[in-house]
């Protein structure tokens, strides 16, 4: 592993029995404290999609926003909120889905995309893939294309990656647990 992603993956902390007793939590807090670390993210993520012709970001909140965001500033392009529910002000189209510890929904602007956007979807962590996978519906349900899924964090014993592989989601994570 390049010493810049060993940076990334020593400065998640694990957390054990939270949010339910047999989960072990990995916290992003501490990466985006060290700003190195921080820094080491977003250019891996940076250095992938500079050339993808990637057109819109869409970021799943919450944790999913913040690095979302400094990557559409880094590589010069718009971001698509995909929020939980009751959030966005405009028409929404709304998707649930199964969690490792709950279920919950998410919900995007109708008009936010077209055919024409060629969309990443940027999260934190994957995990069961449920999240990532109702992002996607939602994307596709726009006309516009997934051209790939990207995350700080996988935890492939989850079965997310999988999940991902037989829907046709290309994904792509800077390190996994
Ligand atoms: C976490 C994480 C991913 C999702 C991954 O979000 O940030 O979005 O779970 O799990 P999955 O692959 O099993 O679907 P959470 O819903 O806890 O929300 P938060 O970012 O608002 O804390
Ligand atoms: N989201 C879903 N599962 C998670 C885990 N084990 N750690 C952090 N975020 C998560």
């Amino acid at each position: 592993m390049e010493a810049s992603l060993k940076e990334v993956k020593d400065s998640i902390g694990a957390i054990h029995d939270y949010p339910k007793p047999g989960i072990v939590f990995r916290d992003i807090t501490p990466l985006l404290q060290n700003h190195d670390a921080f820094k080491s993210s977003i250019d891996a993520l940076k250095q992938r999609y500079e050339k993808s012709g990637v057109t819109q970001i869409a970021a799943i909140e919450a944790r999913g926003f913040l690095f979302g965001s400094a990557l559409a500033y880094a590589l010069g392009c718009g971001i698509t909120l995909l929020r939980k529910p009751g959030k966005l002000p405009g028409n929404i189209v709304s998707q649930t889905y199964a969690l490792e510890y709950g279920t919950d929904e998410l919900q995007m602007h109708e008009n936010a995309l077209t055919s024409n956007d060629k969309v990443l979807i940027i999260d934190d962590l994957l995990a069961t893939g449920g999240t990532v996978l109702a992002a996607d519906k939602l994307i596709r349900s726009t006309g516009a294309t997934v051209a790939e899924a990207a995350f700080v964090v996988s935890l492939p014993e989850l079965g997310g990656e999988d999940k991902l592989r037989q829907a046709g989601v290309a994904c792509y994570t800077l390190c996994q647990f």
